[in-house]
């Protein structure tokens, strides 16, 4: 879909469909400045009174001689309730409805606000944002895809005709970001069949390729037995998928020594090992990838965006699969830090990843921490699909993340990381044993990465219930969501402010 903002009279608009929105409140429809299309909507709205609540959508087929063959009315709801990510959805909403009607060119009229509660500039970016997120749909293997459904562009028309070069500026950040997004949600979406930790690597290749401030490299087995990595080696050892570890750096500050290390779980399939999941829904473990492929993504925008700050991503990518050779609970191993680990089940495999990849960010200089893991059932069942499980051993730097979420609507939670709870990860016979138990699931596997950061203010994101949506609901679609990939883009850009 191609996007562009621009200062327009509605007079010149010449589109299949044009989307203008209304509050709840009385009296306060968008002006367009022409009288012909004013009178219309003024009449539509005195036979339907309800079309300005949250969400509501009425399409308006027009009379010919204006340049547009529908009109969408979208329903904002009440003008004090309106955010940024209310802005987000009803955007999503406003173009699935479209595009069920067929369009290819479709033209909104920027949300006009009264109050300076959000610029401008937020209202084009969370428009741009929703636009494309909800407009997202994986077709890769359908044969028969419908080429007529798709959209070819859309226009966002500014009718105060002020600001252009800083909507036009928000408007090409949105895109990148949202492309981002959708680009995290492809690599999810594909099959474990497909997105192999080796096709994981070559995507990395392929971003390095393109965009030319990032440096790229792919550790194999052998480079990956040289450094110790044997916690991470474990859980690649019963596959026949050869595990990579990649690494991406990019650099926008040459000045400082401050590295940001972002760490994704990387598991493109977990079956949960000789531990063996039930077969039931077993293949949603095709995403136990997801925190590589929110890293991946946000390091492709973020090489776009060029914030100044330095950034590195680690992503451990390998499957976790039963066989003659694999890990077996009972085993002991030693992970590349050096502690050693007692193995009480082969499907708490996440973290015997993170916990080498962790040691070898600190080890590439990182300074701060990000972990993203689709990391724990237990994360699901406390905080359901909505929010992330958030825990950290740094107040502050966890505040920042916090912080770069509520800036683009993802929700997150800090959850209680007391030292008491590390004694259910003790071992009799290890350093550390890799479960916790049933109790506190999310805050004993976040403590036992802990463990490895040896201090480095560090921050992990459990996505395993908001990696993945069930259904269809606003800015998301039916299957991967994307998440927390903004998250990580906006951190990046915060950081250059500080
Ligand atoms: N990948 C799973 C966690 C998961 C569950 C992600 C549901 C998304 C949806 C992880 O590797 C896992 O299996 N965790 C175990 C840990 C337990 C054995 C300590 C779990 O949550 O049951
Ligand atoms: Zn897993
Ligand atoms: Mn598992």
């Amino acid at each position: 879909m191609n996007i562009e903002i621009r200062n327009n009279l509605i007079t010149e608009i010449s589109c299949d469909t044009l989307i203008i929105s209304l509050y709840e409140d009385p009296n306060s429809i968008t002006k367009t400045n022409d009288s012909h299309l004013d009178t219309l909507v003024h009449e539509f709205l005195r036979d339907n009174p309800a079309s300005g609540k949250y969400g509501e959508t009425n399409m308006i087929t027009i009379l010919p001689s204006t340049g547009y063959k529908r009109i969408l009315l979208l329903g904002l709801g009440k003008e004090a309730d309106l955010t940024t990510d209310k802005i987000r959805q009803l955007s999503a909403i406003a173009i699935r409805n479209v595009r069920k009607a067929r369009s290819k060119t479709v033209a909104a009229i920027l949300y006009q606000t009264t109050t300076d509660k959000i610029h401008p500039m937020s209202v084009a970016k969370s428009m741009v944002e929703g636009t494309l997120l909800g407009n997202y749909q994986f077709l890769y293997y359908k044969t028969e895809a419908k080429d007529s459904k798709y959209i070819e562009k859309f226009t966002i028309i500014n009718l105060s005709l002020s600001h252009q070069t800083q909507l036009e500026q928000a408007v090409l950040n949105a895109t990148v970001i949202a492309d981002s997004v959708n680009y995290a949600r492809d690599l999810v979406n594909h099959p474990a069949c497909y997105m192999t930790p080796s096709k994981l690597a070559a995507s990395a290749v392929e971003i390095a390729n393109q965009e030319k401030n990032i440096e790229v490299s792919v550790l194999n087995t052998q480079e990956m037995q040289q450094l110790g990595m044997s916690a991470l080696l474990a859980v690649a050892q019963g596959s026949t998928e050869a595990p990579k570890l990649i690494t991406l750096k990019y650099i926008g500050d040459k000045s400082s020594t401050d590295l940001t290390a972002y760490v994704g779980k990387g598991i493109t399939f977990d079956s949960g090992g000789i531990s063996l999941k039930p077969s039931n829904n077993m293949g949603e473990m095709k995403g136990d990838m997801a925190g590589a492929a929110a890293v991946l993504a946000a390091m492709q925008a973020i090489a776009r965006l060029k914030p100044k700050t330095n950034l590195l991503a680690v992503i451990p990518c390998s499957e976790n699969m039963p066989s003659g050779c694999a890990l077996k609970p009972g085993d002991v191993i030693k992970s590349m830090s050096g502690y050693t680990i007692e193995i009480i089940s082969t499907d708490a495999e996440g973290r015997l990843l993170l916990a080498d990849a962790i040691t070898y960010a600190k080890k590439l200089g990182a300074t701060k921490i990000v972990d993203i893991a689709t990391l724990t059932g237990a994360c699901v069942v406390a905080l359901g699909t909505i929010t992330s499980g958030v825990i950290t051993n740094d107040t502050a730097w966890c505040q920042q993340v916090l912080a770069a979420a509520e800036q683009c609507g993802e929700k997150m939670w800090q959850l209680p990381a007391y030292d008491e709870y590390k004694e259910q990860i003790k071992s009799d016979i290890a350093d550390l044993k890799n479960s916790g138990g049933r109790f506190a699931g999310t805050i004993t596997a976040g403590l036992f990465i802990e463990k490895f950061t040896a201090n480095t203010p560090w921050v992990h994101i459990d996505i395993a219930g908001t990696s993945d949506s069930a259904s269809e609901k606003g800015y998301n679609v039916k299957g991967a969501t994307g998440a927390p990939v903004r998250t990580l883009i906006q951190l990046a850009m915060n950081q250059e402010d500080l």
